[in-house]
């Protein structure tokens, strides 16, 4: 059984090693994109006062690297067809932001439709590919999220929604410019089934909104391979999305990612714990993470909560395996829409370690218990994984978040004193220090707090708030020698 399964995953391996080939995304892009909280309203001093914010609150050296703007800033093709800025809005042009955002040590990034407008209504790149990837690489923009709107019919199935998408893929290939490719297709026609073929992300779901389980008719699809799932649409709560995504989460590897559309940690509509549980979720299901707040006006709680490294570490885990859901009980205790679940997510980490989450999306607080049998399902089934049989330290990834009143001198502060503030909060820089090699070193700030022990054939038990989540790193104690980590997955 166990060979069987070795087997399985290397040729996985092999398999997606042949499909994105730009060299980016290696684990979950991170960054910050206007749409959520802004919409339309673009412009150069937005771009520049939040990438300052980026990298004076700390967030750009916890990874936070990519700024991408979205719709509306174009005035249209010039004569020879090509996307003009809007001067307006970017006087000094977008050579000059991309300029600045690289000496600042960020990376920038752009946004169009495969169709004939973008969403809003501006320009958009169907038939004009290649004169618009010659722009963005022009520009020197790392970054391009392609969008789906006013796509002239051509969508409903695999093949026609792939050729769409690929003719970008190409002409930002032939520039010679490695740009991230962010596919945004909301997941129509089984974008999880082709996406890692042409694109470094692809969404699997109609756009994201500000609640945790509001059900929304605009967000009518609650399973992303029904064939009835023809209007992915907007107003997706965080539980439509995982609930969505949940039979998918394996697509995702080194190189491509379900994209699980931009978080709203901050913009106000839901509950500290129930940001909590968006942030856990989505980077433990390896969505990538780009902040969908304004960083202008970032609370000490936002902050909080953004900047927790040892659950950004669970994100970018070079091993690049998203959680499982192992287990969905529905009809708990139900909150005021009617919907009353209980979840357990799962998934291995480098070193051997496993990564637990207990959620409770249902109207009550409650006791969640899950075996090791059940935790490690993915590594044999029916209690054949040799896991069970170890012993578990648990880490709490929550248990060391930082403390509001420091993260709010952290905000308040001006640039000289800064950087006193971040040794005092002993801040995670992965500038310095990837989380690849913070991880082989076991630095303690990725790791959590340490709460207890799993014996070996035991469970694991918390108590979980209504509309929250634990998360926990489990490590092997001793290892028993008697498992090998798979050597091909420490990449
Ligand atoms: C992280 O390291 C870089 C490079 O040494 C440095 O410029 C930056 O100020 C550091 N940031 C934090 C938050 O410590
Ligand atoms: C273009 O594609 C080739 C192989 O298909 C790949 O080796 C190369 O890195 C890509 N270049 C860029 C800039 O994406």
């Amino acid at each position: 059984m166990a060979a069987l399964h070795l087997a399985f995953a290397l040729a996985l391996f092999t398999g997606h090693a042949a499909g994105v080939n730009n060299g980016l995304a290696r684990t979950p892009q991170m960054g910050w994109n206007n749409w959520n909280a802004l919409g339309c309203d673009v412009s150069e001093s937005l771009l520049l006062d939040t990438s300052k914010k980026l990298v004076d609150s700390g967030l750009r050296d916890v990874g936070y690297n990519y700024v991408v703007l979205d719709d509306c800033w174009s005035r249209g093709r010039d004569e020879e067809g090509f996307l003009e800025e809007d001067l307006e809005k970017f006087p000094s042009g977008m050579s000059a932001v991309a300029e600045e955002l690289h000496r600042q040590g960020l990376l920038f990034g752009m946004y169009s439709s495969a169709g004939e407008m973008t969403c809003a209504r501006y320009a958009g790149s169907l038939d004009w590919e290649e004169n618009d990837a010659k722009s963005f690489a022009g520009w020197g923009v790392d970054y391009l999220k392609y969008d789906n709107c006013y796509h002239m019919g051509r969508f409903g199935t695999p093949k026609l929604s792939f050729d769409r998408y690929k003719v970008m893929w190409d002409a930002l290939n032939s520039t010679g410019r490695p740009i991230l490719y962010s596919l945004c297709n909301w997941g129509e026609d089984y974008s999880h089934t082709w996406g890692m073929s042409i694109a470094n992300s692809w969404r699997m779901s109609g756009d994201i909104y500000d609640s945790f389980s509001r059900p929304d008719d605009l967000c009518s699809c609650i399973d992303a391979s029904s064939p009835f799932c023809i209007a992915p649409g907007t107003h997706c709560s965080v539980l439509n999305i995982i609930n969505k995504v949940a039979p998918y989460v394996d697509r995702g590897q080194p190189g491509g990612w379900n994209d699980l559309d931009m978080l709203e940690v901050g913009n106000g509509g839901m509950t500290d714990e129930e940001y909590k549980a968006h942030f856990s979720l989505w980077a433990a299901l390896k969505s990538p993470l780009l902040m969908g707040n304004d960083l202008r006006s970032l609370s000490a709680a936002s902050l909080t909560i953004l900047n927790n490294p040892a659950v950004i570490a669970i994100s970018q885990d070079p091993v690049g395996h998203s959680v499982y859901r192992v287990r969905r009980e529905l009809n708990v205790a139900k909150d005021k829409y009617g919907v009353g679940e209980i979840q357990v997510w799962s998934g291995g980490l480098s070193g051997g370690d496993q990564v637990v989450l207990l959620l409770n999306a249902a109207g009550e607080d409650a006791r969640i218990s899950a075996s090791l049998e059940e935790i490690f399902l993915h590594d044999g089934p029916e209690g054949s994984a040799p896991q069970i049989n170890e012993e578990w330290e648990v880490f709490d990834l929550w248990g060391n978040r930082m403390d509001n009143a420091l993260a709010q001198k952290i905000l308040d502060a001006d640039e000289k004193d800064v950087e006193k503030l971040w040794k005092q909060a002993n801040w995670y820089n992965s500038t310095e220090i990837s989380y690849k090699e913070g991880l082989k070193k076991r630095d303690e700030r990725l790791m959590g707090k340490k709460v207890g022990k799993i014996n070996a054939g035991g469970s694991l038990t918390a108590k979980v708030k209504r509309h929250s989540v634990e998360m926990f790193r489990l490590r092997s104690v001793g290892h028993g020698g008697k498992r090998k980590v798979h050597a091909k997955e420490e990449l």
